[in-house]
């Protein structure tokens, strides 16, 4: 019905109006007693066979969504309902802001993909910490970056900010240093200054009770040469895990005419890339890194080779535009039929 209805008609719309109205439905149609009770009976599978332990935390279901989607964390009741095993927030930044000039946002629909460049608009880390509450049923992850403004030379102090301030909150954190879309950051995916950030981080962590999972999450553009040397970073900090992958600025062959805008590629075009990546990780680590694969996930059997390529759990932003909520279900179903 998704396919056939909806998106069609939420496609004649500019995609971040139709976000955002979609997103203000949501709220409404939960209000409607039984609705939640609804929407969770038919979405959300209940199945032991689904349940995954990863770096100290049990995931209902492998399958979750990806960071940018609700960067605010305004609609994580809502969400968990449709089956989400976990649900990343953010990226959150210490001040808020607003992101780039619009238009951002831009689907290329002959290529079954997003450009954006949105450029972390979000409310600032004490507005989202508010918000945010202790006792979710779902798996919360806080995907942490730095504000515009900052400069690269004070960077590691925004990430600081809110890792402590949403510490009591979140129930894992990514150190987002791949987004192309604020000037500099990918260049923060060096040895010095993950070292630095992560030594600092740890310092936090593990004088706390309870000590809470660092990822990172990484770029598909970057070289095998790059990769190892945060791999190794990675064991030499102790690292939970990675996520891989952000969007790519790798723009070739595409077919829509919104081809050439500026900003980062997510959807069909990334799924190839992430996996190599994906695959790559999994073969250095030999399995043992946790691994959070992201990138072009629209079918269940692409959920599939996502894992056999190497990812622990999957994420989706893109696959939910295009398929709907209910993908999630659907993948749920397939890993149960495949036992995975
Ligand atoms: C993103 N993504 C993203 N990632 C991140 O770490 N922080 C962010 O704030 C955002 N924001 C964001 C906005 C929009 C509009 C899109 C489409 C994507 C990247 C996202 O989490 C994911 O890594 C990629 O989109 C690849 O997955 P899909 O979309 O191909 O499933």
């Amino acid at each position: 019905m998704y396919k056939k209805l909806i998106s069609p008609f939420l496609f004649l719309f500019d995609p971040e109006k139709i976000h955002n109205f979609t997103f203000l439905l949501i709220k409404i149609f939960f209000k409607v007693p039984l609705s939640g009770f609804l929407i969770r009976s038919y979405y959300n599978i209940d199945n032991n066979k689904l349940k995954r332990d990863l770096f100290g935390l049990t995931f209902s279901n492998p399958v979750g969504i990806a960071a940018g989607f609700d960067k605010n964390a305004t609609h994580i009741t809502e969400f968990e309902k449709f089956g989400f095993g976990f649900i990343e927030i953010g990226t959150v930044t210490p001040e808020p802001q607003k992101g780039n000039p619009k238009k951002r946002l831009f689907r290329l629909k002959e290529d079954d993909a997003i450009i954006n460049r949105m450029g972390f608009n979000n409310d600032g880390v004490l507005k989202i910490k508010k918000r945010l509450k202790k006792d979710y049923k779902v798996i919360i992850g806080g995907n942490i970056g730095k504000n515009k403004n900052t400069p690269n030379s004070e960077a590691k102090n925004d990430y600081l900010i809110c890792f402590k301030e949403l510490y009591d909150y979140v129930d894992y954190f990514v150190v987002n240093v791949s987004s192309p879309n604020t000037p500099g950051l990918r260049e923060l995916q060096s040895k010095d200054f993950l070292n630095d950030l992560f030594k600092d981080l740890n310092e936090i962590r593990f004088k706390k009770n309870i000590s809470r999972p660092i990822l990172i999450k990484i770029s598909p553009d970057l070289s095998n040469e790059k990769i190892v040397e945060i791999l190794d970073v990675i064991k030499d900090n102790k690292i939970d895990g990675v996520i891989a992958t952000n969007t790519t600025i790798d723009t070739v062959n595409l077919k829509s005419r919104n081809k050439n805008e500026k900003g980062g590629l997510s959807g069909a075009p990334l799924y190839n890339k992430s996996n190599e990546v994906i695959s790559f990780i999994s073969k250095k680590t030999k399995g043992k890194l946790p691994i959070i694969g992201v990138g072009g996930i629209s079918t269940p059997k692409q959920a599939i080779e996502k894992i056999r390529s190497g990812a622990h759990l999957i994420q989706l932003y893109t696959g939910i535009i295009y398929e709907g909520p209910g993908i999630v279900r659907k993948i749920n179903k397939k890993l149960l039929d495949q036992e995975l």
